[in-house]
């Protein structure tokens, strides 16, 4: 029995911090891929290889807080701020539904001024009536109170991806300012939860500090928290932040973040986890990477290039120079050398979620 096999059974039984830091902890190359191929088979017997797209809308680097790890952070006066006017933002949409993409992610830095919330529902409402309601869509926009949470609901969004980054609150103090604390940001999860959002989550992998017992747990508060998706990406350092000195080998990263992948397919295997982009800023084929490690969902970029050099969140991020259409067309190639397709015109809800749902209501 391989290592991966002693615990097959995890669906069935609570896995262990134990039993899943070991997994996480494997070195040996031929261990490690017998991982990543039992996690690859529970992914096609409970979502397939169809890979579904989120189209990705970078509208703001305006920030309010100061995450010391992050490149867009407050604190970095070298960054140019955007914010994307409405029509920009519609017109991306409308590109990503013209292009059968199914979903967008509206993603931006923090802010919480009311006419911030108010271009946001308004651009909800717009883009509702614009696609009739064909495209689905996921918020990236940070701690809200539960009134902005549900406008937006009612607006038309209906993900929210927030992630916890880590699940140990000592970690979380160690990488944020102190003003920002680990406990609001666990309480908008429930808000976003029980304003009726899909949620979506995730770490990074790799912070300094953080050891393979922190990452265990936090598959472990994924299951806890019920999590219908989750992204989740390597830590890349970044030249303008506190953080800039942290310890860090891409391939060594990596790895961690594919085993990471792979674990979570096991313990979660009807939910949707993304490749992120992250996973390709240190290894050319890091999303495929992904994807063979257990991932299901990728997010093209759709940014308006002369936009995308000031949306640097690490450093290394692919695509910068690219287009919508040159990243459309680089996907597809990268999802068909791995023998996988694309799930076209299809929200792409995962499985975890719809039997949650009432019978009868289904998603287009
Ligand atoms: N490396 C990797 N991911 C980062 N993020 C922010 N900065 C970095 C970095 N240096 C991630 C955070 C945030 C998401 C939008 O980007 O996890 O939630
Ligand atoms: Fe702002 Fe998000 Fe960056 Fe933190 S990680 S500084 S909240 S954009
Ligand atoms: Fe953007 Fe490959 S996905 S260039």
């Amino acid at each position: 029995m391989n290592a991966t096999e002693k615990h097959a059974d995890w669906t069935m039984v609570a896995p262990s911090v134990e039993s899943l830091q070991a997994l996480l902890d494997l070195t040996d190359p031929k261990e490690t891929a017998e991982l990543l191929d039992a996690a690859y088979a529970t992914k096609c017997r409970h979502v397939g290889t169809t890979v579904y797209f989120r189209a990705l809308v970078e509208m703001s680097n305006i920030c309010s807080k100061n995450c010391l790890y992050c490149g867009i952070r407050s604190g970095n006066a070298q960054v140019e701020r955007y914010t994307l006017s409405k029509d920009e933002i519609i017109s991306a949409a409308e590109w990503a539904d013209a292009q059968d993409y199914g979903s967008i992610v509206l993603q931006a830095g923090e802010r919480q001024d009311a006419k911030f919330i108010a271009l946001i529902e308004d651009v909800l409402q717009t883009v509702q009536a614009r696609t009739e309601g064909r495209i689905g869509v996921t918020l990236s926009l940070g701690e809200q109170t539960q009134d902005t949470y549900a406008r937006w609901f009612a607006a038309g969004a209906h993900r929210y991806l927030l992630r916890i980054e880590t699940s140990n609150p000592e970690l979380y103090a160690q990488i944020h300012p102190a003003d920002h604390h680990f406990q609001e940001r666990l309480e908008c999860l429930h808000a976003l939860r029980r304003t009726g959002y899909q949620v979506g989550t995730g770490v990074m992998i790799g912070l300094p500090g953080q050891t393979t017992e922190d990452l265990a747990r936090d598959v472990l508060f994924f299951k806890d928290m019920d999590i219908d998706m989750i992204g989740m990406g390597p830590y890349i350092p970044h030249s303008a932040t506190p953080m800039k000195d942290s310890d860090f080998v891409s391939e060594t990263q990596l790895d961690l973040a594919l085993r990471m992948i792979a674990v979570t397919r096991l313990v979660l295997p009807d939910i949707n986890i993304a490749a992120t982009t992250a996973l390709q800023a240190l290894n050319p084929t890091g999303r495929e990477l992904g994807l063979k490690a257990g991932a299901n969902i990728i997010m093209p970029n759709v940014t308006e290039t002369r936009y995308r050099p000031a949306y640097q969140l690490y450093e290394n991020k692919p695509c910068i120079d690219e287009n919508a259409t040159q990243c459309r067309g680089c996907l597809k190639a990268r999802i068909k050398s791995i023998g996988e397709t694309i799930g076209f015109g299809k929200w792409g809800d995962s499985p975890h979620f719809s039997a949650r749902q009432p019978e009868g209501e289904s998603t287009p």
